[in-house]
C-alpha cells in the first residue's frame, strides 16, 4: 500500500479544509464533509443543488435503521437464502437553498468564486463554508454557510446561511427545497448488487408547505416503513428577526415543496436564514405520531435558535474529545489523521439503543448500509473505553435482534441458540452470498467478545444479568452444536465449513480464529453461568425458563473449552489459519497485473483466490491480539513472521491489526509503518472508494493501534495491562481512558510513561510483573522506559 500518497488536504490538526471547489473531487469530498449524529446523516453535498452525475455525486440524507427492502433475485437459491434484501435508503433531501441575489443565481460554476473555503470544524462538530461571490454582473457577496447534524436533539439538523452584499444594496431571495425526488445509486455505490433499491422508494403519503415551514410523509414500497420530515425558517436581518406575515410563499409539486422569501439588504448588510431540518421513523413511534412530533420538534429547535444549538453541540463535543483524543507531538499529519477517524466513529455509531453501525456509518450507500463485525471487533472496543454508555447502545441493538437471531440459528439447523447475521440492518440476515456471508459464524464470538470487554473494562454486573447473559448463552449454545467431536482428529472438537474473517479462505474446516474466539465465547458462558447460579440464581432461573435452558448443557461448553481443536504445523510451529492452508497453492502476485491486483474478486473467479495460500485481511494474527495472554511471544512473533508475508492487506481492516501485533513482539518500526497506513488511510484516499463512504472499523482500529500498540495496553482476564512504547518518530503521545469509572490520563515520552489519575477513586493495573494502584485524582504513577 502506498504510504507516500500525499495529503490531498492541508494539515491542520483540529480541521479538513478544502481550499478550491472542483468538480472532479466532488464525490469523494462529500463523504470527507459528511455529518451525522448516529441517528441522521447527510453527504457534504452543496445546498446549491449541483447536477452532479452518477460518477460526480450522490447527494444522501439517512436515517440509521430505515431500509428499504426489494425481493432477491437468485439465478440459484439455496435454502435459508434471504429473500429480502435490506438498504439503506436514501431520503428526501431538505438541504437545497438556492439564492437569488438582486436578480442572480448564486452558483459557484458562473461568475466567479474567491476566499473559498470549506471547512470541517471537528473540534466543534461543524461544518463551514465561506467565500465571496462575484456575479457576471459585478455583484460582489459575501456567503458564509454553516452546517451541523445535532449531537444533542436527535431528530435535527441546522443550515445557518448568511449572505452579505458588499457592493449593492438589492433584493436577496431564498428558496428551500424540500426535494422528494430521489433515490440510491446502486449500480455504483454497490455494483455486485442487482436487486436494488432502484427508483423512487418512497410512496408519498402527503407533502405540504405551511408558513415557514414544509412537511413530508412517506411510506417505502417494499419493508412498508413510514418515514417524515419537515423543515422549519427564520430569517434576520442583522440580528433582529424579519417577522412579517407574509414573508414566506410556500409551492408544493408533486415531489418538492419550495418555500421562498425576499428581503431587501443593504450594501454591507448581513441577511441570514437559518433553515432547521427534522427527520423520523415509525420505527420510534406511531404512524399518527409523526407530523406531530415533527412539527413540535421544528418549534423547539426555532425556540433554542442556532447560537443555541451551535453551543450544545461544541459542549458535547468537548466531552467526547475529553476522553478520545489522542494527542501526538511529532507528527501533525498523524495527528490530524486521528482526529479524522474519532470524528467520523462518533459520528457513525447508533446511540439509542435501537441501531447499530454501519460499516461506512451514516457517511454513504456502500455496503448498503449494513452492519457487520466492523462495530464489535473494531469500534465498540474504542468506546468501551472512551464512551461506554454508547457502547452498551451498540449492545443493546444486539439484544433487541436476539430473537431474529434464534431464528436465524434454526434455519441453519440449530435446535437451540441464536445465529447474529453476518449483515444486516434489522437483525435479519442480509447476506446474499453465504460462503462469504452467513458461513462468517465467528460474528457470534465477535459479539460475545465486544460484550464480555464492556463488562471487564465497566463491571457493569447489572448488565450482565439484564441481558448480557442472554447473549452469552444463546451464543454459546449455537457454538456446541456446530462441530463434533471429530475421532480423526483425536477426539477433538472440529468445526467445519466456516469462514474467518479471511474473505479469500472460504468454506474453510477448523479456522483457528473461529474456532479459538469460539471457545473463548464458550469459557464466558460457562463462567457466566456459575457466577448466576452464585449471585444471582433468580436471573439464572429466569433464563432457564425463557430459553428452555439448563445448567448442564454447559457440561458440554466445558468439553468444548477442553476439546478444541487448532490446526497445527509441526515444521513451522505456527497455526495455519485452517486445515486446509497449509495445502494450497503459493500466491505469486507476479502472474497478476498490478490494475487488478487489489480487485481479485471483480477479476477472478473465487475458485482461483480460494485455491491460493494467501490472505486478504488480518484472521489468525487478530485472534492473538485478542487473547494474546494466552500465547507465549516467541509464538505471536512466529505466526506474525508467516503471516505477514502471506496476507495482502486488501480489506481495509487489516494493517491496523498487523500494526499492534507488531508492536507486542517488539516491530516497532515495522508497528509504526502500518499504523501510518491505517491513520489517514481515508483522508487521504488510499482505496480510491472514499466516495463510497467510510471505513469504520480501520478509523477506530488506528486508535487501537496507538492504545493496544505502542502503549500495549490490554484488559484480559479483568486485568488491566500496559507495556509502553513510543514510535522513534515521535516526542510524545497521550490518551486517556475510562476504566470502572475512572479516568486515567496515559502520556508516553521518549523518557517515561506517566499514568495519572483524572477523575475518580482508584485503579490498578500491571506494567510487565510490576502492580500498580493509584488512589484518588491527580495520583499518578512513572515508568522509565
Ligand atoms: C471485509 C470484512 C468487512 C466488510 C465490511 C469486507 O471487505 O473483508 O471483514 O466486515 O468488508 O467492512
Amino acid at each position: 500500500m502506498n504510504t507516500e500518497k500525499k495529503p490531498i488536504y492541508p494539515i491542520q490538526v483540529w480541521d479538513i479544509t478544502e481550499q478550491e471547489f472542483k468538480r472532479e473531487n466532488n464525490y469523494r469530498n462529500e463523504t470527507t464533509f459528511a455529518l451525522s449524529n448516529g441517528y441522521i446523516g447527510t453527504r457534504g453535498t452543496f445546498e446549491e443543488a449541483y447536477p452532479f452525475d452518477i460518477d460526480t455525486g450522490l447527494e444522501g440524507n439517512f436515517v440509521n435503521g430505515f431500509y428499504e427492502s426489494e425481493h432477491i433475485r437468485y439465478g440459484e437459491a439455496n435454502f435459508g437464502s434471504p429473500l429480502l434484501s435490506q438498504s439503506l435508503l436514501n431520503l428526501p433531501n431538505l438541504k437545497e437553498i438556492r439564492v437569488m441575489l438582486d436578480g442572480e443565481l448564486f452558483s459557484m460554476e458562473e461568475g466567479s468564486v474567491e476566499e473559498y473555503s470549506r471547512t470541517l470544524h471537528m473540534k466543534e462538530g461543524i461544518l463551514e463554508r465561506k467565500l465571496v461571490w462575484t456575479s457576471s454582473l459585478g455583484h460582489k457577496t459575501k456567503i458564509r454557510i454553516s452546517r451541523l447534524v445535532s449531537f444533542a436533539r436527535k431528530n435535527i439538523m441546522v443550515i445557518q446561511y448568511q449572505v452579505t452584499p458588499l457592493n449593492y444594496s438589492g433584493k436577496i431571495r431564498f428558496a428551500s427545497k424540500l426535494e422528494a425526488d430521489v433515490e440510491n445509486h446502486t449500480r455504483k455505490t454497490n455494483p455486485i448488487v442487482d436487486y436494488g433499491p432502484f427508483g423512487r422508494r418512497l410512496l408519498k403519503t402527503c407533502i405540504r408547505t405551511g408558513q415557514d415551514r414544509s412537511y413530508y410523509e412517506g411510506t417505502t414500497k417494499g419493508s412498508h416503513l413510514t418515514m417524515a420530515c419537515g423543515s422549519a425558517h427564520e430569517i434576520f436581518r442583522g440580528t433582529q428577526s424579519v417577522d412579517r406575515e407574509d414573508l414566506w410563499n410556500g409551492e408544493q409539486g408533486e415531489w418538492s415543496a419550495v418555500l421562498s422569501a425576499e428581503v431587501e439588504a443593504k450594501e454591507g448588510e448581513t441577511i441570514t436564514l437559518d433553515k432547521f431540518i427534522c427527520y423520523t421513523t415509525e420505527l420510534d413511534m406511531p404512524k399518527e405520531e409523526l407530523e406531530s412530533f415533527v412539527n413540535q420538534e421544528l418549534s423547539d429547535a426555532l425556540q433554542e435558535g442556532y447560537a443555541c444549538l451551535k453551543e450544545k453541540q461544541k459542549t458535547y463535543m468537548e466531552s467526547f474529545w475529553k476522553t478520545a483524543d489522542v494527542k501526538i507531538k511529532g507528527n501533525e499529519a498523524l495527528q490530524q489523521g486521528i482526529h479524522f477517524n474519532l470524528y467520523h466513529i462518533l459520528q457513525a455509531a447508533g446511540r439509542d439503543g435501537k441501531t447499530g453501525m454501519g460499516a461506512k456509518g451514516l457517511s454513504g450507500e456502500g455496503y448498503e448500509g449494513h452492519y457487520f463485525w466492523d462495530t464489535e471487533m473494531y469500534v465498540l472496543p474504542v468506546l468501551v473505553y472512551t464512551e461506554p454508555q454508547a457502547a452498551r447502545q451498540l449492545l443493546d441493538y444486539r439484544y433487541g435482534t436476539l430473537e431474529q437471531a434464534r431464528k436465524r440459528a434454526r434455519i441453519l439447523g440449530h435446535e437451540k441458540g441464536a445465529l447474529y447475521p453476518w449483515r444486516t440492518i434489522n437483525g435479519e440476515e442480509a447476506s446474499t452470498y453465504y460462503p462469504l456471508g452467513t458461513a462468517q459464524y465467528h460474528i457470534n464470538a465477535d459479539i460475545a467478545y465486544a460484550l464480555s470487554l464492556y463488562l471487564q473494562v465497566t463491571g457493569d454486573v447489572e448488565y450482565l444479568k439484564e441481558k448480557g447473559a442472554e447473549i452469552l448463552i444463546e451464543t454459546a449454545r449455537v457454538w456446541a452444536d456446530v462441530g463434533s467431536f471429530a475421532e480423526c482428529r483425536d477426539g477433538k472438537y472440529c468445526i467445519c465449513d466456516v469462514t474467518g474473517p479471511d474473505e479469500y479462505n472460504v468454506l474453510v474446516d477448523n479456522n483457528f480464529y473461529t474456532n479459538l474466539m469460539a471457545r473463548e465465547n464458550l469459557r464466558h458462558g460457562v463462567e457466566t453461568v456459575e457466577y448466576l447460579e452464585k449471585n444471582a440464581p433468580e436471573c439464572l432461573k429466569r433464563l432457564e425458563e425463557k430459553l428452555d435452558f439448563s445448567v448442564e448443557e454447559t457440561g458440554l461448553w466445558k468439553k468444548i473449552v477442553e476439546n478444541m481443536y487448532f490446526p497445527y504445523d509441526e515444521k513451522r510451529k505456527i497455526y495455519p489459519m485452517d486445515d486446509g492452508f497449509m495445502m494450497r497453492k503459493p500466491w505469486d502476485e507476479t502472474k497478476i497485473p498490478p490494475e487488478k491486483r487489489a480487485w481479485l474478486y471483480e477479476n477472478y473467479h473465487p475458485l482461483f483466490i480460494m485455491r491460493h495460500r494467501m490472505s486478504k485481511q488480518a484472521d489468525a494474527i487478530l485472534g492473538m491480539y485478542l487473547h494474546s495472554h494466552l500465547f507465549t511471544e516467541e509464538e505471536i512473533r512466529r505466526n506474525y513472521d508467516f503471516y505477514q508475508e502471506v496476507t495482502l492487506h486488501h480489506s481495509s481492516l487489516s494493517t491496523c491489526i498487523f500494526g499492534i501485533v507488531a508492536c507486542d513482539i517488539g516491530y516497532l518500526d515495522t508497528g509504526y509503518e502500518y499504523f501510518s497506513q491505517s491513520a489517514r488511510m481515508d483522508l487521504d484516499d488510499y482505496h480510491n472508494n472514499f466516495y463510497a463512504g467510510i471505513h469504520a472499523a480501520n478509523m477506530a482500529g488506528t486508535w487501537q493501534a496507538i492504545v493496544n500498540g505502542f502503549a500495549g495496553m490490554r484488559c484480559q482476564e479483568s486485568e488491566l495491562r500496559f507495556k509502553p512504547a513510543i514510535p522513534k518518530e515521535w516526542e510524545a503521545y497521550s490518551f486517556r481512558l475510562k476504566y470502572r469509572g475512572t479516568l486515567l490520563e496515559v502520556s508516553i515520552s521518549k523518557e517515561e510513561a506517566k499514568f495519572t489519575i483524572l477523575e475518580g477513586e482508584n485503579i490498578s493495573f500491571r506494567i510487565g510483573t510490576k502492580e500498580i494502584t493509584l488512589n484518588g485524582e491527580g495520583d499518578c504513577y512513572v515508568e522509565k522506559i
